[in-house]
């Protein structure tokens, strides 16, 4: 394990971000995490920490004045198996997407809805990723954490972890206290695809597929998801920078009456969720502009998906967040909804 000081984290974080970590070190086991946590409060004068995954959900506003910690600890293995399931173990450092082929090329059913996000395993229980009607949590078995505090693994089940939309306990109660190392997934041995979110059948036409399977379905979810997403190897950005809002259908109700084509979707509890990509494209920083395709300097809002936030270059973390509490303050005055950012601030 080799700690470096003053290391650049641009290419850390798929904002492309320039700034720099006091510390940066890689670990690939629990040994080695637990080296740099010794060195850490040994050596550092704050102790202050951040793990990093594939840096795909997290703007860095300023330097990190303490240890950055690349989780890099790899590996997929079958854990178990049933009838119906097969249970699947990864390291946190593995890419996310790489498992998703994985998973399809081994026939394994209930992630290729979540084809093509970017980032790593550690991460994706952090804000239960989710895209095209699937969420971690449908397929989430356990997971094994580093307790900082009481420095030993702890295992999480599918309930401890407490998952909502785009929330576990990982984002809020136990912020800053675990390090995710493994976590293992739990599919299905029989197809039971889920093809009505979006555009998903229509894609699945266009493609002339007549016999439904995992590959061409992670093959339709990722010719969606790349016509609208901007590749973070060409723009800087972090997918969803904003939470699409809950309100209560009565407020939907009286807002479908001033804006009638504003979108959103019946939730089970009654409540209906808005597209925040649709309330931020009919705010701008004027009257009658829009903040889609809207770009001061080198910090932008995309022209083909107004919910996310990009760099075009040599944006400062602190421009593109000012940029969102604009953004923030328009929807906010138009429609009286708040949103929520999803993206890590550091
Ligand atoms: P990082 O950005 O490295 O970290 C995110 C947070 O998790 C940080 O707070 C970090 O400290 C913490 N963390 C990371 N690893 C660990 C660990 N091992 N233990 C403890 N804490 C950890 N998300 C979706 O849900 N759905 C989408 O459809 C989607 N599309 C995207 C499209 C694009 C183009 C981009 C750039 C992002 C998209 N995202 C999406 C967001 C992002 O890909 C996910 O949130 C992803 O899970 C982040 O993984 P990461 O490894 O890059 O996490
Ligand atoms: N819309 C607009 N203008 C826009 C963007 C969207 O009007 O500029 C409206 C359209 O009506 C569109 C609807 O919003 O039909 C929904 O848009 P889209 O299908 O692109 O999905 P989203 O709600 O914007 C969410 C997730 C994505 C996920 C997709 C697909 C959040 C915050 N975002 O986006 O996740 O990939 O659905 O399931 O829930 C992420 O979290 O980073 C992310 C990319």
């Amino acid at each position: 394990m080799q700690i470096q000081e003053n290391r650049s984290l641009k290419k850390y974080n798929t904002f492309g971000i320039d700034v720099c970590a006091n510390y940066f070190t890689e670990f690939n086991s629990e040994s080695q995490l637990e080296e740099a946590l010794e060195f850490n409060r040994q050596q550092t004068t704050n102790n202050k920490l951040l793990t990093l995954g594939g840096g795909s959900n997290i703007l860095f506003t300023k330097n990190f004045d303490g240890l950055v910690l690349k989780n890099e600890i790899k590996g997929i293995e079958i854990v178990n198996e049933d009838e119906e399931f097969i249970y699947v173990k990864a390291g946190a450092g593995e890419n996310w997407h790489r498992f998703v082929l994985y998973c399809i090329e081994n026939n394994f059913c209930g992630v290729e809805n979540l084809s093509l996000i970017p980032g790593n395993i550690g991460a994706s229980p952090m804000q239960n990723i989710g895209a095209y009607g699937v969420e971690i949590k449908d397929v989430f078995y356990c997971l094994e954490a580093y307790h900082l505090q009481e420095k030993k693994l702890v295992t999480f089940n599918l309930s401890d972890c407490a998952f909502g939309y785009r929330e576990s306990v990982f984002k809020n109660k136990y912020l800053n206290q675990f390090i995710i190392t493994t976590v293992t997934y739990k599919l299905n041995k029989q197809p039971t695809f889920n093809t009505s979110y979006g555009a998903i059948e229509q894609e699945l036409e266009k493609m002339g597929i007549t016999q439904l399977n995992v590959k061409a379905i992670s093959n339709a979810v990722i010719n969606i998801r790349s016509s609208k997403l901007p590749n973070p190897k060409e723009i800087g950005n972090a997918g969803s920078f904003f939470k699409n809002p809950e309100i209560s259908s009565h407020r939907f109700k009286e807002l479908k009456q001033v804006f009638p084509t504003i979108v959103g979707y019946q939730l089970p509890n009654n409540n209906v969720k808005l597209a925040a990509g649709w309330l931020i494209e009919q705010c701008g920083p004027k009257n009658g502009t829009s903040w889609k395709g809207f770009r001061n300097g080198d910090a932008g809002c995309h022209g083909k998906q107004a919910l996310v936030l990009v760099n075009y270059g040599s944006a400062k973390g602190n421009e593109i967040y000012s940029l969102s509490t604009q953004i923030v303050d328009s929807v906010k005055e138009k429609f009286g909804v708040e949103l929520e950012r999803e993206v890590n601030i550091i």
